[in-house]
């Protein structure tokens, strides 16, 4: 059975029994809103670990100003009836208060920051987004301290994020693993997002054309191409006019550096927005 606590110590106090019994604990950090994405996540979590805790917090910290937290969906009934389905043990769904105290400006005048190197920070959604990833590495970091995973899950969708996660790991000798898992997709090529269902149906049918740009990319790719101006030429020709694009990028996925020519796990990294809604998609040519 699944059990929803919304305090630290609750957690903390079943965590503590956990692992005096040697249970192995999987953390999956979440936004709510579950879809099929999430729920891949905690079948992975399911496989790896004894015991599954899936966090679900709109976390303020790392929405701007002009984003869409207060619009952001909000479907607890229905998230603890996927990670019920699941199997999951504990979902831990604090409010704002509990996580960062009666603080009336959420920023780091009045609290204790992570700051990701900024030199992953200072591009792509980082960009566009100032403090956002801020906000994330501090809420992961505070989950993790909370619930002391042995191993978290998070999804390749989210690539920046997901490096940075790594990366935060690594440079702050945390005692975890995380483990990367695939991009859940519509069967029409939509990468799933809670984001998705701020579109309307033209806005869904243009956003379509994300994947089909990166399709269009691995393609040109596999006859020998591997200059990334022309693979850029080639999905642009692909992208849906009525799409604003932020940006595509072709990266690193060990350095995070841009690269020229596609090499061995090059990230090819999409952001644009479809009327209102801000989307995000990529792919990694191995
Ligand atoms: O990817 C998300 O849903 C969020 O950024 C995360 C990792 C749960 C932190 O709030």
């Amino acid at each position: 059975m699944t059990i929803l606590l919304n305090k630290i110590n609750e957690v903390k106090n079943n965590i503590k029994q956990w692992k005096r019994e040697g249970l192995k604990i999987g953390l999956v950090p979440t936004m709510g809103a579950l879809h099929k994405g999430h729920e891949s996540l905690i079948k992975k979590a399911k496989e790896h670990c004894d015991k599954v805790v899936v966090s679900v917090f709109v976390n303020p910290i790392q929405f701007g100003p002009n984003e869409d937290y207060d619009k952001y969906p909000r479907t607890i009934e229905k998230d603890l009836d996927v990670c019920e389905k699941n199997g999951v043990d504990i979902v831990f769904s604090p409010s704002p208060s509990e996580m960062y105290g009666e603080n009336n400006r959420l920023s780091n005048t009045d609290l204790t920051f992570v700051c990701p190197a900024y030199n992953i920070v200072d591009c792509m959604c980082g960009k566009s987004r100032p403090g956002h990833f801020d906000g994330v590495a501090t809420v992961v970091l505070k989950l993790f301290n909370i619930v002391n995973p042995d191993f978290a899950f998070f999804g390749q969708k989210d690539a920046q994020q997901l490096f940075i996660l790594k990366k935060m790991v690594k440079d702050l000798n945390l005692d975890l693993t995380i483990i990367q898992c695939p991009i859940v997709r519509e069967d029409d090529g939509l990468a799933l997002s809670s984001r998705n269902t701020y579109l309307n149906t033209e806005e869904r049918k243009n956003a379509l054309t994300i994947n089909k740009a990166l399709k269009q990319i691995e393609k040109i790719y596999s006859t020998g191409v591997k200059d990334t101006k022309v693979l850029f030429d080639s999905a642009i020709a692909v992208l849906d006019k009525n799409l604003e694009l932020e940006y595509l990028e072709f990266r690193s996925f060990d350095t995070f550096e841009p690269v020229e020519e596609i090499q061995q796990n090059t990230l090819v990294a999409i952001a644009a927005k479809s009327g209102k809604t801000r989307l995000i998609d990529n792919i990694i040519i191995r």
